[in-house]
């Protein structure tokens, strides 16, 4: 198969979509690689690397989608690419179909073949190439809530682990799925008294199992979160309820129960925020003070560190990208149905559920396209 990695245009966007390593994969079955000039030049790969591992290098990202059958990116492609895409062509990356209708129709009206990374799901209704990013981003909420409670920044002016006859911080982190365990495990080997709270009792027996000794678990209800914030340092917001906006479990009046120069990361901000007060942020500009109460509340966190990201992400995207490539999109799908669940649009049509209902469009049977 032709597969063509676009540079990606969409602003702070800094991944791609294949590594060298992943072109090198690829090579191995025969497939031919171009890849458009700088692809991953902000991501830490060089043309001259690529090319050692066999792609192809395109000056424009026109010729790119022009030559390929398949394109693999990590955004959903921008207004200007629109007009690039060929009828029939697969395009595996991130869509978030029920976020844009004007997507969902360009896709439509193009023809093209959209396999969604964000709707791809495993037997047990996990979503394999959603989960590094909630890795990347659970580590890093730690990284900056630490950077954040430091005096200049407007925080606390406590450190995280404190130092002997000191001691550390206190982290509450809400929710225990992908993004809270991993906040935890690094507040906890920074040396912090961490709490997690999560409303599912097996997800917290789970963690008491796993998690070190300063790590505790308690019951997330309106009463224990109200005591837990009163103590806390640094509240990381990691909840989420599938397919709703993030419950508000922390309300403005809430906010004076805390003390000053507590840092609020809120992570589930793509998702409405799980405090009240959250509004989304950028890398740039990635704070904002209310009631003394420093909120970080930036909406792709995982973009500040676009070389962990992106072999996070090409990582878990390349065995199913190579299944397309090696048995092409229909035979790939029929025999996988973790890939089958990923295709969003085809044929002109939506295939999946939740993206018709979003905008009120017709839906067909993903088994009649295959
Ligand atoms: N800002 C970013 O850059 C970024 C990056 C990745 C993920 N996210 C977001 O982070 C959020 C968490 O993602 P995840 O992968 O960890 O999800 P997940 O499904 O693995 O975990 C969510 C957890 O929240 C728990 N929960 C639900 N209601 C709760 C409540 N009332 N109190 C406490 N816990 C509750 C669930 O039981 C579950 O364990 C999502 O909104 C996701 O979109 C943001």
């Amino acid at each position: 198969m032709t597969i063509g990695i676009p540079k990606e245009i969409k602003n702070n966007e800094n991944r791609v979509g294949l590594t060298p390593a992943g072109v090198a994969e690829m090579k191995k079955y025969n497939h031919v690689v171009y890849v458009q000039t700088n692809a991953g030049e902000s991501s830490g790969f060089s043309d001259a690397e690529y090319e050692e591992a066999g792609a192809t290098i395109l000056v424009s990202i026109e010729e790119t989608y022009a030559i390929a059958e398949m394109i693999i990116k990590v955004k959903e492609p921008i207004e200007s690419e629109y007009n690039l895409i060929k009828k029939d062509q697969l395009l595996f990356t991130y869509f978030h179909f029920a976020s844009s209708e004007p997507l969902t129709h360009a896709m439509m009206e193009r023809g093209a073949v959209c396999l969604a990374y964000e709707t791809v799901e495993k037997l047990d209704r996990s979503l394999p190439l959603l989960v590094p990013m909630s890795e990347v981003a659970g580590r890093m909420a730690i990284q900056q809530g630490a950077k954040y409670l430091e005096k200049p920044q407007k925080g606390k002016g406590i450190l995280l682990g404190g130092v002997p006859g000191v001691p550390p911080a206190k982290v509450l982190v809400l929710g225990g799925g992908i993004v809270g365990t991993q906040a935890a495990k690094m507040a906890a080997g920074l040396g912090a008294r961490v709490v997690i709270m999560d409303v599912s009792l097996q997800r917290l027996r789970h963690l008491s199992d796993i998690m070190p000794p300063n790590v505790i678990t308690i019951m997330s209800n309106y009463y224990n979160i109200r005591e837990a914030i009163a103590e806390a340092d640094l509240i990381v917001g990691a909840v989420l309820i599938p397919g709703a906006k993030a419950p508000n479990l922390i309300t403005r009046d809430m906010l004076k129960l805390m003390r000053p120069g507590t840092v609020v990361v809120d992570v589930a901000v793509d998702q409405g925020g799980c405090i009240e007060t959250c509004k989304p942020t950028t890398h740039e500009n990635p704070t904002y003070i209310i009631d003394d109460i420093v909120h970080y509340c930036v909406a792709n966190m995982p973009g500040a560190v676009p070389y962990t990201s992106t072999l996070a992400l090409t990582n878990a995207t390349l065995p199913y990208a190579l299944q397309l490539a090696n048995k092409g999109w229909k035979k790939a799908c029929l025999e996988n149905d973790e890939l089958k669940k990923g295709l969003n649009v085809a044929n002109g049509k939506i295939v999946y559920k939740g993206v018709a209902e979003a905008w009120g469009l017709p839906f067909i049977e993903v088994n009649t396209i295959l």
